[in-house]
This record gives structure tokens, sequence and C-alpha cells, in this order.
């Protein structure tokens, strides 16, 4: 109504007076901020109608055909493909200021080298030239340029570019953060607008032009901090095979899945839900039917992604953050790339295990893709087959406030992540330290009181036990 009209106004012309914006993002955060402003008189959803996927729309990965053992359709598959890490967050929840791809995991390689090694795996292993392409925010393109300097001499093609910047809104007057363009002393009123930002800026950026006029076709999209979201063969022949045009894997939703988004149908229409939109009176209602847990591991068509923003046929959701930045409401309006599974036809759904989707999102991931329970070969995380649990069942880790911060965390693990092979389920409290060579197994409860200090010594073993109170036991 009027209200809204004034306030989409009031926003342009700040954005054109104070001239905060150059004019394809203004075009692009305007439209944005249209959705915002429609979003607080009409629900997205009717939650009512929210339903599961019915099971004939998911192909099961054990199920995919294997790609022919012929050297000609392998090279013309793997000519056809880049792979593109999404590269613009910081892991803000473990307080960590650089970019999450510049964590070490392990054996001093960085979550980014043991990307580049995965790359370069199989290049060499198929004698092709898959280039890596990263989405980088002015948050991360800085350190990631320095961090990929040491490949410079490898044979590798790496393709950078930078996703959108977008100012920051003042929650009580629906007015830009910032007085003028983006500057170092601003910086902080600025934000890289969620990963669904990649389509515009690979757009806006030439660089979807210039693959498509090199004949890629296939785009495998995953995050950064995910290290199981490695290239299949056989996914990428029968993506190819079929015409598919977007293909999606998910996995069963379990307790650690907290944030992200699920697979549901609406309407008919299979689309991406992220879990923070879901407003709070329908969650129960609807967690019954929100089984899938996305994996953002995305293959996307090339020519298909192209013609829609062309004709400016990309419906992406919007997802609204509201933070407090110096006691200061505000809000973040930011966009997902699952959300667009519903613009493409001939759409793939596939039940992928837990082995291709391992994120990093908290430390106690990170205590887990640290652990015995991978090994390393190749920048991939190969699962321990000695494990003494199903295949998919991976242990719930619950490290408690003083682990949030990398920093602390790696304090308290001096020696490296204990032994976690036999481990079920974790849950650390205060003030604890693990010393060298701990074997945790089954359910292990470790709280150390308020004020008191809860040291494991080295070599301890724990099964099925709960630690509390004071003692250096
Ligand atoms: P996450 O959901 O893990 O968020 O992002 P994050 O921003 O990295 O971490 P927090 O919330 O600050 O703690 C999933 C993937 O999307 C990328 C991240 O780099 C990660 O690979 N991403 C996220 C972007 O590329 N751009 C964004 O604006 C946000």
């Amino acid at each position: 109504g009027n209200i809204s009209h004034s306030a989409e106004e009031a926003m342009r012309e700040a954005i054109v007076t104070d001239n905060i914006l150059p004019p394809p993002q203004r075009k692009n955060f305007m439209k944005l901020f249209g959705k915002f402003l429609e979003s607080r008189t009409r629900p997205s959803l009717d939650w009512t109608q929210v339903e599961q996927v019915p099971p004939e729309q998911l192909m099961d990965w054990e199920a995919l055909p294997k790609c022919p053992d012929d050297q000609a359709v392998r090279h013309e598959l793997l000519d056809k493909l880049v792979i593109l890490k999404l590269n613009g967050g910081l892991g803000t929840r473990m307080g960590c200021t650089l970019p999450k791809s510049a964590i070490e995991v392990r054996q001093d390689m960085t979550f980014l080298d043991m990307t580049v090694r995965q790359v370069e795996y199989l290049n060499s292993l198929y004698g092709v030239d898959v280039p890596l392409l990263l989405m980088n925010s002015f948050k991360t393109d800085a350190v990631t340029s320095r961090l990929l300097n040491k490949y410079r001499q490898h044979n590798l093609t790496i393709h950078t570019f930078m996703q959108s910047c977008f100012p920051r809104i003042v929650k009580d007057t629906l007015q830009p953060l910032p007085q003028g363009p983006f500057a170092e002393e601003n910086e902080a009123d600025w934000y890289p607008p969620g990963h669904g930002d990649l389509f515009q800026s690979l757009f806006q950026s030439g660089l979807l032009d210039n693959l498509i006029e090199q004949g890629k076709e296939y785009m495998f999209i995953s995050n950064v901090d995910n290290l199981g979201a490695t290239v299949d063969l056989n996914l990428l022949y029968y993506i190819a095979d079929n015409d598919i045009e977007f293909c999606t894997g998910v996995v069963d939703l379990t307790r650690a899945d907290q944030d992200g988004g699920v697979l549901t149908t609406y309407k008919g229409k299979r689309v991406v839900v992220e879990l923070s939109q879901v407003p709070k009176q329908h969650l129960e209602t609807v967690a019954k039917k929100f089984t899938l847990f996305h994996t953002n591991n995305i293959w996307i068509n090339l020519r298909a992604l192209h013609a829609l923003l062309v004709e400016e046929k990309l419906s992406i959701d919007l997802v609204t953050h509201e933070r407090v930045v110096d006691r200061l409401k505000i809000l973040q309006l930011e966009t997902t790339i699952g959300s667009v599974i519903k613009d493409f036809s001939n759409v793939l759904t596939m039940k992928v295990p837990r082995s291709r989707y391992l994120p990093v999102k908290s430390t106690s991931d990170l205590f887990l893709v640290q652990s015995s329970l991978y090994s390393v070969s190749r920048g991939m995380l190969i699962p321990n087959p000695g494990r003494p649990y199903a295949k998919d069942k991976i242990p719930i880790i619950k490290l408690g406030e003083q682990f949030v911060h990398i920093q602390d965390y790696l304090e308290r693990i001096p020696n490296g992540v204990p032994d976690l092979l036999a481990l079920e389920h974790l849950t650390v409290a205060g003030d604890v330290v693990f010393g060298a060579n701990v074997t945790l197994k089954g359910t292990v409860i470790i709280v150390a009181n308020e004020g008191s200090v809860i040291m494991i010594p080295d070599e301890t073993v724990l099964e099925d036990k709960v630690v509390t109170g004071n003692l250096r036991i």
C-alpha cells in the first residue's frame, strides 16, 4: 500500500542521493528491498500447504548408473564442467574474522588448500583442466588472494570474482546505515547478501558469458567448508544424459542440522525453505514434514541459468536477518542459492550419503572433521571404515560456550582432537581441557562446574561416562 510505497521511495532516494550503490547493484538491492516490504504484509508461504517430497521425486545416490568406462566420454563431460566454491563467509559463529576457508583443517591444510588438492587430483586423474571458481565477498577477497599466491605456479585455472556488497538497513527507519558509498571507514555498515547472490554476481562480472563461450555447460556449486562435496562422475554423466537443469542433494535431517534449508514441496513444486524463516507459530506443524536437509551441493546447467537471468525470471527468495550492531537494530536482506530450484525445469533431487555433506558451521563440526573419524587423501575426507556404527551415523557433538570461539577451542585441545571413532554423543560444558591421546566412546558428558576446571589427562579412555564437578580425574 501507500506506506510501503513511500518506504520504497525513501530508500531509493537515499541510495541515489548519497550515491550508496552503483546502478547494477542498486537495481538488485531495490528488488530485494521491495520483496522485504511485501513480506511484511503477506506471508511468503501458506504453511498448511507445505508437504513432504514424494519418494518418486527423490533419486537415490546408490541407484546412479555408472559413467561408461570410456576416456572420450569422460573427457567430453569434464571439459564442460566448472567447480564453484562459495567463499564469501567468515565463520562468524566461530568468532573467525578471516575467511572461513582460511581455517586450518588437517595437516597444515586449510579448507582452501584441501579444495585445491581435490580439483588438482580430479584434473590429473583424468587429464583434464576443470577450472576452480571462487566467489569471494569484500570480507574474504584480500586474504583469499594472498592465500592463493602459492598456487600461481600450479597447473590449475582459478577464477575469483566478488559478490555484491549491500548496505545494512536501520530497522526503525528503514533507511540505509551507511551515509555514502562503500569505504574502509564505513565497512561495518555493509554485508555480503548471502550465497544466493552468486547468480547475479556471476552474470554481472561477465564470467558467466565467458564460461559459456568456452563451451562450459555444468557448474557444481558447494560451500567451501563442505569437504564432502567432491565431483562425482556418475552424477555428472546422469545429469548430462538426462538434460537435468538443476540438481541438488539432500540428507536425512538430524539433530545436528540446525541452520540451513530443507527440501519440501509446495503446491506440487519442490522448494527449499530456510529453517530460520519459518514463523514460530508454524514450526511445530511443518516440522514433521521437514525430513530432508538441503546440502547446498547444487549442479546447474549454465545455459539454462543464463536464459533465466537474461529474461529476469530468477525468483530468488528473501531471507531477512536481524542483528544488533552498536545497540542499533539492523536488517540484512539476503538470499540463498537453493531457493531458485522452482525456476528450473527438469529438476533432479537426490538423497545423498552424509559423507557428501560435512559442513563446518561451528567448532563442534570442526571437531568431527579434525578427528579420527576421517582420514585425508588428496584433499578429501575419507570416512574411517573402523567406525562401529551404521555408515551414515555421525556422533552428535555439543561443545559448550568455552569452545565456541576457534581460538578457545584450539587452546582446549592443545594436543589435538580425541579419538571419536566409537563415540555416539558428546556434551562438554564449562572449563574443560583435553590431554593428549584421549579416547571417547559411547555417550560421554563432561561438565565443569562454575569456577572449576576439568583436565582430562593424557591417554584417558572415557566410555559411557559422566564427568562432573571440579575433579582432576
Ligand atoms: P554458512 O551458512 O556456513 O555461513 O555459509 P557463513 O557466512 O560462512 O558463516 P557464519 O554464518 O558467518 O558463521 C555457507 C557457505 O556460503 C558461503 C560461505 O562462505 C560458505 O561456503 N557464503 C555465505 C557466501 O559465499 N556468501 C555469503 O554472503 C554467505
